[in-house]
């Protein structure tokens, strides 16, 4: 794996091992968390997944994916990258990942919110060609708005027409 964080590094499905170091970078980023008992929910039996990214052994960042019952768009709940470690190309390839494992399942893309004054994060998702939905009023629990973005996966031989069809 490329990315300019060295060569030891690498993206796998979070354990029960990895809470303690998933709830201090969650701690990095102000906004509605998740706790010991909701980590421990997910990887056990929830509907979700998560993956992290890991340098030299330490988890330097995560992506936290739920799947809904007769949704067919997973929801990017959480994403972080360790202060430390941001500019690197981390955020990009969890998306990656996480865009994959979507598409492996045969979903149709992914939905995700977004702080209106979080420009990091915006243009991340930009460059992965998130399109804004619509802007959603009071969203967050400081009653901050947020921007509701999506991307569909389109398999290769539907073509653009194709996925326009198939998603409508
Ligand atoms: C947003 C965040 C996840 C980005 O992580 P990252 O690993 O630094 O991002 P990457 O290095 O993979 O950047 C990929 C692309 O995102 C964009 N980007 C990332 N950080 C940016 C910044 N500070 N300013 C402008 N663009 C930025 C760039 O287009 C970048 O591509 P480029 O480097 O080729 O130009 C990270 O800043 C973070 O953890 N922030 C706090 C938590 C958060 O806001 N999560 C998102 C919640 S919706």
């Amino acid at each position: 794996m490329n990315g300019g964080v060295g060569s030891c590094t690498g993206i796998r499905a979070a354990q029960l091992a990895d809470i303690p170091d998933l709830l201090a970078l969650e701690a990095e980023f102000p906004t509605d968390r998740l706790t010991r008992a909701h980590w421990r929910h997910l990887l056990t039996r929830g509907h979700g997944l998560a993956l992290v990214f890991t340098l030299e052994d330490a988890v330097v960042g995560n992506v936290v994916l739920f799947f809904r019952k007769n949704s067919s768009l997973a929801r990017v709940y959480s994403l972080v990258v360790k202060a430390t470690q941001r500019g690197k190309g981390v955020a990009r390839q969890l998306m990656e990942a996480a865009q994959a494992e979507v598409y492996q399942r045969g979903l149709q893309g992914l939905l995700l919110e977004v702080r209106v004054d979080n420009v990091a994060a915006q243009a991340l998702y930009a460059r992965l060609g998130y399109h804004l939905e619509r802007r959603l009023h009071g969203f967050y629990a400081d009653g901050s708005d947020a921007l509701r973005l999506s991307k569909r996966l389109v398999p290769d031989r539907l073509g653009a027409q194709g996925l326009e069809a198939a998603v409508t």
